[in-house]
C-alpha cells in the first residue's frame, strides 16, 4: 500500500495544528517544503516552524529542502524534530550532505527536479533511504502534474528491486486523485499532495481517495 505525504505548503499557515490534526490518522507523512528564495524563488518555512509543529503530531516529518547550502541547516532541522531530511541532486556536494543527514540522525533523502535525468542519482543509491522524484519544477505548489518522470519512476523502481535496496520512492508535484493510479502503477512508495488534499474541502476524505485511487 501507498503512503500518502499532504504537503503543508497547501495548508492555512495561520492555522498549521489545526490542519495537520485534519490529516492526523488518516496518513503517514507530513510533506514539509523548505525553501530559501534563492533555490527557488519562494520562500516559506524553516527549523522554527518545524519546532512550532512537533509537539501537535506524531506523523513523520519529512523535509523537503529547496535551498541552497543545505548543510548549515540540517542540525538545525534535526534538532527541531525533523524525521527525514531530503537534499537536491542539483546542488552537489551530494556525497557529503547525504553523510551528514547520517550524522545528524534522520532518514536521508535525494531528490531530483523534471528535467534531471536519472543517471544523476544512480551514484548515491546506496546511500539513500528515499528518492524524491519532482513532478513539478520546484517551488510552487499547483502546478501541473508532469507524466514524462514516471519513465523515472520506473527506473528506480527496478534498480531498487534488483539490488534489494531499502530505498521509498516519493512522487511530488501536482499529485490528485486522478494521476495517483499512474503513479503507484509506475513504483512510487509515497505519494505527496499539497492543494491535492490541503486545497480540498475535506483534506481527510481527499487523502482517502488519493489511496483509494492508487490500489
Ligand atoms: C513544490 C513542492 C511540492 C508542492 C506540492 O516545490 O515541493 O511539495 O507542495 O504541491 P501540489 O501537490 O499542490 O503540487
Ligand atoms: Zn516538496
Amino acid at each position: 500500500m501507498v503512503k500518502i505525504a499532504p504537503s503543508i505548503l497547501a495548508a492555512d499557515f495561520a492555522n498549521l495544528a489545526a490542519d495537520v490534526a485534519r490529516v492526523d490518522g488518516e496518513v503517514e507523512l507530513l510533506h514539509v517544503d523548505c525553501m530559501d528564495g534563492h533555490y527557488v524563488p519562494n520562500l516559506t518555512i524553516g527549523p522554527p516552524v518545524v519546532a512550532a509543529l512537533r509537539p501537535h503530531t506524531e506523523l513523520f516529518l519529512d523535509c523537503h529542502l529547496m535551498v541552497d547550502n543545505p548543510g548549515r541547516l540540517l542540525q538545525a532541522f534535526a534538532d527541531a524534530g525533523a524525521d527525514g531530511l531530503t537534499v537536491h541532486v542539483e546542488l552537489g556536494d551530494t556525497a557529503a550532505l547525504l553523510a551528514e543527514i547520517a550524522n545528524v540522525g534522520v532518514r536521508r533523502g535525494l531528490a531530483m527536479e523534471p528535467e534531471t535525468p536519472y543517471e544523476a542519482v544512480v551514484p548515491y543509491l546506496a546511500d539513500i533511504d528515499l528518492l524524491l522524484v519532482m513532478s513539478v519544477h520546484t517551488g510552487f505548489g499547483g502546478q501541473p502534474f508532469i507524466p514524462e518522470v514516471l519513465d523515472k519512476v520506473r527506473a528506480a523502481r527496478k534498480e531498487i528491486d534488483a539490488r534489494g535496496l531499502a530505498i521509498e520512492i516519493e512522487i511530488d508535484g501536482g499529485i490528485k486523485v486522478d494521476n495517483a493510479g499512474r503513479a503507484a502503477e509506475a513504483g512510487v512508495d509515497i505519494l505527496v499532495s499539497g492543494t491535492g488534499i490541503f486545497g480540498a474541502e475535506d483534506p481527510a476524505a481527499a487523502a482517502r481517495a488519493i489511496r483509494s485511487a492508487s490500489s
